[in-house]
């Protein structure tokens, strides 16, 4: 008999216990017809300021278009440089070629997979010196959940004049020393595909952001450059403001049905992280005599979107695991500076850390709602393969 594969991100548990007032909220919508820019949408922003320490959130279409966007509003574009990992998802470098910039990659650390500083200060140094691109920004990314090193990060964006934004796709909710990363960025960024740890049910993302004018910039990116209140000042019009375009932006607003169901998901958001925290504790218990467990940041709390293990035997581990109906995922065997798209992209100094890691990482089930007696399953099915394996 084939047992059923256990799930590696379980969202019909979340949606069980959410029940009923997640269906209302949903049908909600529905009933009311204000598919686009409903009132959720500003309830949720308002909820994401509050549970981000943000003074501004924006809800937009995608993780990748919360990058994108600000990128725009900052007049990045031909000849700027963005420095960024390798050792992402696509999205994080694509923003860059999107506007017209140049993406930089800078190597990772080698115990938390997020930016080197020290790597970072000698990507911009030999980027200034070769004098091809004007550096512009930095992009950090929260990988797998936990926060980058924000406060080296930020002191050198701030001695080179840098843009910051924090990609927390993978880490909303992240915090370090209790501090979310905008309080080092000038803005932060997330993704609520459904796999990430505050996710919705299709896509949708948002900004986080410090300055109003910015924001209000930001608004007006979000659809289509349209006039806003900053842009009709002292204007007076014999038509609908409305239809009145500053600038050229996009389409990208979130669904009011992706609000409703956040609103919802928020609700149970901070337990959740709890839950997962305590999943990571007990992989770590169970498993670091055996594999490389993750390290977080000092001060760091991580949101665990994945529970990434280190090993030389992945393809084994894994086929070992999928025989017993666990299954794993590798984030990422193929970091982007070896993928056509990004491979012309500048990469001073070479990533030899993140040519390691993507070799050797594998990642576990992982969500709030793994129960004990399944999690054990798992630690000692890589227990007994590595014990079989040497
Ligand atoms: C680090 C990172 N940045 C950006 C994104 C893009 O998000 P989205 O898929 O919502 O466009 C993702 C998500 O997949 C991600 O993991």
């Amino acid at each position: 008999m084939t047992r059923r594969m256990i799930p590696f991100i379980d969202l019909q548990a979340q949606r069980q216990r959410l029940g009923q007032p997640l269906e209302d909220a949903i049908l909600k919508v529905v009933r009311s017809g204000a598919y686009v820019m409903g009132p959720e949408i500003a309830q949720l922003e308002a909820e994401l300021c509050a549970f981000g320490q943000a003074p501004h959130a924006l809800s937009c279409a995608s993780g990748t278009d919360a990058l994108v966007l600000p990128l725009m509003a900052w007049g990045i574009g031909p000849g700027d440089a963005v420095f960024c990992p390798a050792f992402t998802f696509a999205a994080t470098a694509e923003a860059m070629p999107l506007v017209g910039a140049s993406p930089v990659f800078v190597d990772i650390l080698p115990d938390t997979y997020n930016l080197d500083p020290a790597r970072l200060e000698a990507a911009i140094q030999a980027v200034k010196l070769e004098g091809k691109l004007v550096p512009k920004a930095i992009i950090a990314v929260d990988l797998f959940g936990q926060p980058a090193d924000y406060p080296a990060i930020f002191e050198i964006a701030q001695r080179h004049g840098l843009k910051l934004i924090a990609d927390s796709a993978q880490g909303f909710g992240c915090t370090l020393n209790g501090q979310h990363p905008i309080h080092w960025a000038d803005v932060t960024t997330t993704s609520f595909f459904p796999a990430k740890p505050l996710g919705c049910y299709g896509d949708g993302g948002a900004i986080l952001s410090k300055d109003a004018r910015f924001h209000d910039l930001l608004v007006s990116l979000r659809v289509h450059g349209q006039a806003v209140k900053s842009d009709l000042e002292g204007q007076t019009f014999d038509h609908d403001p409305k239809y009145m375009n500053m600038r050229v932006g996009t389409n990208s607003r979130m669904d009011t049905v992706q609000a409703a169901v956040l609103l919802q998901k928020l609700t149970i958001f901070a337990d959740e992280i709890a839950a997962r925290n305590e999943v990571a504790k007990r992989y770590a218990e169970g498993l670091s005599d055996v594999v490389a467990t993750p390290t977080v940041i000092d001060g760091g709390l991580s949101v665990w979107a994945q529970y990434t293990i280190e090993t030389d035997d992945r393809d084994g581990l894994a086929a070992a695991l999928r025989e017993q109906a666990i299954p794993t995922a590798v984030y990422y065997p193929l970091p982007l500076h070896r993928q056509p798209p990004y491979a012309g992209y500048p990469q001073p100094g070479g990533l030899p850390v993140t040519e390691a890691k993507a070799g050797r990482v594998i990642s576990l089930p992982m969500h709030a709602y793994l129960a004990p007696d399944v999690q054990d399953r798992i630690i000692a099915a890589i227990r007994n393969h590595v014990k079989r394996n040497g």
